[in-house]
């Protein structure tokens, strides 16, 4: 198995999830190296269904080492949750900390990260939401890293250290929530009790990652890097400042875990066969628009509501523009397409292939955000598949050809070969083509 990095190709919710966990199957280390508890992978296992938001999703395979790198945000509390709630389940036995790791250096949320984030959702647009973030304290956990006030993991070892930093950290916060947002900071030492608690609780998962990984790669050993989020929502790459505050590109898994570029053999790319996003920014191809009607159907048939704060998600075509775009940006080297059954039953589908703006057809994303919130989106129509029976599916000789001229033509226009096709939520109906 080689190594490999698993990217989302559009705004997240691409169906990662499954991806990952197919190919978690094969290799011997999956690591997180971005975001937070914003991400949410459903899971489906014979039949029931697991959400995991922070622990890497491979570890519902037995064995397998699932490790949280450095460029990740750590929420203490959701990710004793998880563990607990995996070992309810089953999935992890007496001694969760033998299958995973932390880094020392990835930073923590705190309690007043995520209510910072709410005040601030609150009170943009009138309570609407300026950006719509999953208000889990992602963005301020990140500012505080940026801005080099963050506490890492290995901080809440130190409690001298601990509390020092910690009055820095407040120094200018406390003034905010108060003054800007006529709330009530916590104090210092409710903080300090807060992460001395969970301190201790960590302190066996926390460890060198780095040095994990570079020692697994030197035995020969397979590692995945699993990524959350999509490229569309990347704080560099993406619809700014629509975003979520870290990368979420392929480079990202080297920054996020300290490892060396030139060890990965292969950069997946998930894409769904349409679009979706939740919360606010561009979306040129957005149903709702044109077809309220279909979008709703659509929503329905994909079970399109986020697994992290159960909002409905906008829906829309599949947007090629964007793909190619992200797919230059992450250097996939091959594509997943997921949910291609939701378009079933669909008379014609279509495709965006180029932008119109201000009257002239372009084929490249637009740089400013406003511009390509303007964007006309240019379709293609095709033919669309009827109802199929998935259990007789095994190579893509056994799609419809309808089908079959769908996926040819994202291959033949992005300039990548797209090598499964989720064609149901089961681990068993992920169709290998490539
Ligand atoms: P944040 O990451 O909570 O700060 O949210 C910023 C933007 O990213 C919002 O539009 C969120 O809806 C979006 N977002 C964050 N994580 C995910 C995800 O895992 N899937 C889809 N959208 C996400």
């Amino acid at each position: 198995m080689p190594n490999s990095i698993v990217v989302g190709a559009q705004w997240g919710d691409e169906g990662k999830g499954k991806v990952v966990d197919i190919l978690s199957s094969k290799a011997d280390m999956i690591v997180r190296y971005q975001g937070g508890n914003n991400a949410g992978h459903t899971l489906v296992v014979k039949g029931i269904k697991t959400v995991v938001h922070l622990i890497p999703s491979g570890i519902l395979h037995p064995g397998k080492i699932c490790l949280i790198g450095n460029g990740v945000v750590v929420d203490p509390v959701v990710f004793f949750e998880e563990v607990d709630t995996l070992r309810a389940a089953g999935v992890l036995a007496d001694n969760p900390e033998k299958r995973i790791r932390l880094s020392t250096h990835a930073n923590v949320i705190l309690p007043v990260h995520r209510q910072l984030d709410k005040l601030r959702e609150e009170k943009a647009s009138g309570g609407k939401g300026e950006i719509g973030t999953t208000v889990r304290g992602i963005g301020p956990a990140y500012e505080d890293k940026i801005a080099r006030r963050g506490i890492h993991l290995c901080d809440l070892l130190q409690p001298e250290l601990l509390r020092e930093k910690l009055g820095r950290l407040m120094e200018e916060k406390s003034v905010i929530i108060k003054t800007h947002f006529g709330s009530e900071p916590p104090t210092v030492d409710e903080l300090f009790e807060f992460c001395a608690k969970y301190g201790e609780r960590l302190r066996p998962f926390i460890g060198d990652v780095r040095v994990e990984l570079m020692n697994a790669k030197r035995a020969g050993k397979s590692i995945l890097f699993e990524g959350a989020q999509g490229a569309l929502l990347d704080i560099d790459h993406g619809t700014y400042p629509y975003v979520t505050s870290s990368n979420t590109v392929s480079s990202a898994a080297m920054t996020g875990t300290g490892m060396p570029p030139r060890m990965i053999d292969e950069i997946y790319g998930i894409a769904k066969a349409y679009v979706t996003r939740v919360g606010t920014g561009p979306f040129p191809t957005e149903i709702e628009k044109t077809d309220p009607e279909l979008a709703k159907g659509l929503r329905a048939k994909g079970d399109e509501y986020g697994a992290t704060t159960g909002r409905p998600r906008r829906i829309g075509w599949l947007d090629l523009v964007a793909l190619k775009y992200a797919a230059e940006v992450n250097g996939m080297t091959q594509i997943a397409l997921t949910k291609v059954d939701v378009l079933t039953g669909l008379k014609k589908v279509k495709i965006c292939t180029s932008y119109r703006l201000d009257g002239r057809q372009i084929t490249d994303v637009p740089p400013s955000v406003q511009d390509w919130e303007r964007s006309e989106p240019v379709y293609e129509e095709l033919d669309g598949w009827e109802e199929f029976d998935s259990s007789l599916v095994r190579t893509k000789a056994d799609f419809p050809k309808a089908l079959s001229d769908y996926v040819s033509r994202v291959e033949e226009f992005v300039g990548v070969r797209v090598t499964q096709v989720g064609i149901g939520p089961g681990r068993e109906e992920t169709i290998e083509i490539g």
